[in-house]
């Protein structure tokens, strides 16, 4: 099993949010990779394959905790790599495909505005390989809500430790920032790769 390693990301161009709302997310995330490579590390291990209980037992909770973390990772690089700052006007394929989809930039920013506002973990458009489909769904935690075959385009975190610093219990406010430092290259890089 590989160890998994942080991945640096720049926020000199961030706006709205402080140093340390960054910063102290970016711990955050590191705990996770911390998180995944103990899992990775303890599932090595024989003994724990000894005792296979669904009520209780060390592989159940090695399992838990290993979508926990490891979605947990993917969903934060996601997230740090589209919260730049840069390119921040919508354009390129995306652009025809929130258009197309939605009507207006505008109707698409308000739906996932509502649905950010209604869950209490994540935010994600996606492609959806099972019917080559675009759509905008919601997590209420790292590894609840996960979608099976779905691309993620644009993700955002909507948990607390997202914004409490900066923005208080405002998330109204933290969603129309994070639109404002939303990086459309990354974006349309991603939709690249599908
Ligand atoms: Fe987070």
């Amino acid at each position: 099993m590989k160890t998994l390693e942080p991945r640096n990301y720049n926020f000199s161009n961030v706006r709205y949010f402080s140093p340390i709302q960054l910063s102290e997310h970016y711990k955050l995330y590191t705990n996770y990779i911390n998180c995944i490579n103990k899992v990775n590390n303890d599932l090595q291990n024989e003994e724990i394959y000894t005792e296979c209980n669904s009520n209780y037992s060390a592989i159940r909770s090695a399992q838990k905790s290993k979508t926990f973390c490891f979605d947990s990772v993917k969903l934060h690089e996601l997230y740090f790599e589209n919260l730049t700052g840069n390119n921040t006007r919508i354009y390129g394929p995306i652009e025809k495909i929130i258009v197309d989809t939605f009507g207006s930039y505008n109707s698409f920013r308000d739906k996932f505005k509502c649905i950010g506002m209604s869950m209490r973990g994540w935010v994600l458009f996606c492609y959806d390989r099972y019917n080559n489909d675009y759509y905008i769904y919601g997590q209420d935690s790292h590894d609840d809500g996960v979608m099976l075959y779905a691309e993620p385009l644009i993700v955002m975190d909507v948990y607390e430790h997202a914004y409490m610093i900066d923005f208080g219990t405002n998330r109204s406010a933290y969603i129309d920032a994070f639109f404002q430092n939303l990086d459309f290259n990354t974006v349309n890089q991603r939709l690249n790769k599908i």
